[in-house]
C-alpha cells in the first residue's frame, strides 16, 4: 500500500477548485477504513492559529511554513494529515517537502479553470475581488503559478467529487487492503 502511517496529503489549487470538499470526503474515507487522520485547512488555520496573517508573499509563506511543520509533527506520531491550502507557488510546495521531506509528502494538484471557479463562486470572494474590494487574490491579482511537477492531478471540471475521490483512494491504494 503507497499510503502509510504518517503521510502528509497536501491537496493544492485555486480557491473553490475543491480542495476542502476533496479533503473532507478523503478524510471520512480513511476514518471509515480505521487510519488515524486529521485535517489541516487553509480557511480553519487562519482562524486560529494564523489569524495573524494575510495574503501578502511573505504572510503565505509564513502561513505555508506553519501549516507544513504542525503537520510534520503530526507525521512524526503516525497521523496521516491531509491539507488543503492553495500553495500558491512552486518555492511554497518546494518548502512543504523540505519541511516534512519529500518522499512522506503526497501532493494532489487540485486542477479547475479559473473561470469555473469565478462562476461557481461558493465564499462570494471572486466577485469582491473582481470589483477591486479585496486585493492580492489568488488568480485575479495574485499569482497562482501551474505546477511542475505533482505526485497526483484531479480535475475537478470535469469530475465528480466522488469520481476523484474514488481515483486518489485507487491511487493510494487504501481499497485494496
Ligand atoms: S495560501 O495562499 O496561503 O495557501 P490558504 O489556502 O491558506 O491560502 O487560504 C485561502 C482561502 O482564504 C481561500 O479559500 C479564501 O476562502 C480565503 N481568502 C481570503 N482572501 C484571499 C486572497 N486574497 N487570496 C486567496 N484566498 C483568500
Amino acid at each position: 500500500m503507497k499510503l502509510k502511517k504518517g503521510t502528509v496529503i497536501w491537496f493544492f489549487g485555486l480557491s473553490g477548485s475543491g480542495k476542502t470538499t476533496l479533503a473532507e470526503g478523503l478524510h471520512k474515507k480513511l476514518l471509515n477504513k480505521g487510519f488515524l487522520t486529521r485535517r489541516l485547512d487553509g480557511d480553519l488555520l487562519r482562524k486560529s492559529l494564523n489569524a495573524d496573517l494575510g495574503f501578502d508573499e511573505n504572510d503565505r509563506k509564513e502561513n505555508i511554513r506553519r501549516a507544513a511543520e504542525i503537520s510534520k509533527l503530526f507525521s512524526e506520531i503516525g497521523v496521516i494529515t491531509i491539507c488543503s491550502f492553495i500553495t500558491p507557488k512552486e518555492d511554497l510546495r518546494n518548502l512543504v517537502k523540505e519541511i516534512i521531506g519529500k518522499e512522506t509528502v503526497i501532493d494532489i494538484y487540485v486542477n479547475c479553470p479559473i473561470e469555473t471557479c469565478i462562476r461557481r463562486d461558493v465564499k462570494g470572494l471572486y466577485k469582491k475581488a473582481l470589483n477591486k474590494e479585496i486585493s492580492n487574490f489568488t488568480g485575479i491579482d495574485s499569482v497562482f503559478e501551474f505546477p511542475q511537477n505533482f505526485s497526483f492531478i484531479v480535475n475537478t471540471e470535469q469530475e465528480s467529487i466522488e469520481h476523484s475521490i474514488n481515483t486518489i483512494a485507487h491511487f493510494l491504494e487504501i481499497d485494496q487492503n
